[in-house]
């Protein structure tokens, strides 16, 4: 009896092993994006974020997977673009005790739809503004997909040692244009040539570039009383009675920080800096890890998953075709929701309800990517694939799950796709397929003469689908204009609803299904869009695919 006891404790105790570290794996992972507007310092930003976390050794080593503009007609360039991406895609590091997970997101706006995906991946995001510039259209656009869901933001103003706006107006620009409640976390001394540094209100610190040497950094100096005289001895007489004024207003103007009003979307801190002087970063990241949420629980058509549940589940948020034509297999990044994933384990494919199991799924660091045997909520795998895989598929252990948030957002840009070699029919069907798997565009099928309709964000698609299938499938497309303002997917209260019966007599010319068969109005302007919406009170005409 006694001997069965001792083994019954032993297994007892090795069960709460496994679930201890299990649950200190989750809480140590923060996963998240950086998004910015092109050129305000994301790349930068990242760069110093890895250099601290030790992942690389010098700057530079980062390449920015920025599409440049020239790219419009330079397939070569393209061609490049997508394997620095491919490589960026995630980047992993370890700082302190946590495991940082950072989900890199394209600049160029052509991509927008590629960076509204990733984003349904990660736990929180950190916007970087850059200070002379203030809120841009991209990082409004960004901002707006966050809110959806009420992603944890962090706000880093950027470039603080050229000359740009008054602090106070650019926060009340980034409450007013972004509708965020901020809250400074650091406030910067002086601005572009007489920029001196920061105080760091969440540690209650200074911390100053060395005099005369703005790539120099001092220690940061313990100040939790900011009206000590000594504050003049740091940074001047005038600068000092500044500081005191500029404090006691954020005092009385913000909020004081509450870390579940930023949990739930609903305060967002803001750090001052910049990245290209590794200024400011630190406290950033030092702040980050302790505020930043460890992966949080997902909605699924069926119930919320928690990631601390013993089953593995996950989903794909982004597929990349392989840059070699020869081999026609992708990588599908799966972000791990609840339980652990392991290596050649069978895992079901819910929507094509089939066991798959992966000899060698990748993990991605900084600088390179690895095989991986066990990963854990927070984590990102890397699933090479024959064509199973498009985004927004659910892997589980078993469960019948099908996550939700990855929806489609509304083209704004849509032409005809013509076959232009007979031949190859067969070809230009199958790489129009699985170029939507990987979510490069999107397709429509008109309802009233089976046309295909290929809408994208940028016009910079076009060009990239017509390479891609001529080089990958071996088959050619031409294209033809079509009047198209938004795509809107329809929600009506029944299909045989008067209204829904007149609205598709009349509009059937506009009428489309998208590639899940969902159907969709093509509204050829915002005008007539608007009208519809005041003649038919009774129909929805969403903006996205999920609703
Ligand atoms: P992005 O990824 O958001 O598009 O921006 P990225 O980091 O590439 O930065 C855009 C430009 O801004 C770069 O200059 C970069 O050096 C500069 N930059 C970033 N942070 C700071 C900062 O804190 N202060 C100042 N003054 N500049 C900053 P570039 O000339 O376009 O590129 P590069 O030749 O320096 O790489």
């Amino acid at each position: 009896q006694i001997i069965a006891l001792r083994k019954w404790k032993s297994q007892k105790s090795k069960y709460f092993c496994i679930r201890m570290n299990f649950e200190t794996e989750i809480s140590r992972r923060r996963t998240f994006g950086i998004i910015s507007h092109p050129d305000a310092g994301k790349t930068t930003l990242t760069e110093k974020l890895l250099l601290f976390g030790g992942a690389i050794q010098e700057a530079g080593a980062v390449k920015s997977n920025k599409i440049k503009k020239t790219a419009t007609s330079d397939f070569m360039e393209i061609e490049r673009q997508r394997g620095i991406s491919v490589a960026t895609s995630v980047l992993a590091f370890h700082y302190k005790d946590k495991k940082i997970n950072i989900l890199d997101t394209p600049g160029h706006k052509d991509f927008a739809e590629d960076t509204f995906r990733t984003l349904t991946a990660v736990d929180s995001v950190i916007v970087v503004i850059d200070v002379a510039k203030g809120v841009e259209e991209q990082t409004e656009k960004l901002v707006e997909v966050c809110r959806m869901r009420n992603i944890p933001i962090i706000v880093f103003i950027n470039k603080l040692d050229r000359e740009g706006k008054d602090a106070f107006d650019l926060l009340d620009e980034v409450e007013q244009k972004l509708g965020f409640k901020v809250v400074p976390l650091s406030f910067p001394i002086g601005m572009g040539y007489d920029f001196q540094g920061i105080y760091n209100l969440w540690e209650k610190r200074l911390r100053l570039f060395n005099e005369g040497n703005k790539t120099q950094i001092s220690d940061s100096i313990d100040f939790d009383n900011i009206n000590d005289a000594s504050l003049s001895d740091h940074i001047g007489e005038q600068a000092a009675g500044q500081l005191r004024e500029d404090i006691e207003l954020v005092t009385e103007v913000y909020p004081s920080f509450d870390p579940s009003a930023y949990l739930n979307g609903e305060q967002q801190p803001v750090f001052f800096g910049s990245a290209l002087n590794n200024f400011g970063v630190q406290e950033l990241l030092d702040a980050f890890i302790e505020i930043a949420p460890s992966p949080l629980a997902k909605k699924s058509e069926e119930r919320l998953v928690n990631p601390d549940e013993k089953n593995f589940s996950g989903f794909v948020f982004k597929i990349h075709a392989n840059m070699d034509p020869k081999h026609r297999d992708r990588l599908a990044f799966v972000k791990i929701v609840s339980g652990t994933f392991l290596r050649n384990t069978p895992y079901l494919h819910v929507r094509l309800d089939k066991k798959l199991k992966f000899s060698s799924p990748n993990a991605f660091f900084a600088d390179r990517k690895e095989v991986v045997s066990t990963s854990f909520p927070g984590d990102i795998v890397g699933l090479h694939d024959t064509g199973n895989f498009k985004i927004g598929d659910t892997l589980t252990s078993g469960e019948e799950l099908q996550f939700k948030g990855i929806p489609s957002f509304s083209p704004e840009h849509f032409r005809y796709i013509n076959n232009a070699d007979p031949m190859k029919a067969k070809q230009l069907a199958k790489g129009i397929d699985q170029l939507m798997d990987e979510g490069v565009a999107q397709l429509f099928t008109l309802d009233l003469n089976g046309r295909k309709v290929i809408g994208t964000v940028g016009a910079l698609q076009f060009e990239v689908i017509q390479y891609r299938l001529e080089h990958e499938y071996g088959a050619k497309c031409s294209y033809e204009n079509l009047n198209v303002h938004k795509a809107c997917w329809i929600e009506t209260p029944e299909t045989n609803h008067p209204e829904y019966i007149d609205f598709a007599r009349v509009k059937s010319k506009f009428l489309a299904k998208d590639k899940q068969g969902q159907q969709v109005f093509l509204a050829d302007s915002a005008f007539s869009l608007q009208m519809t919406k005041e003649k038919y009170p009774a129909l929805e005409f969403h903006a996205t695919s999920e609703f």
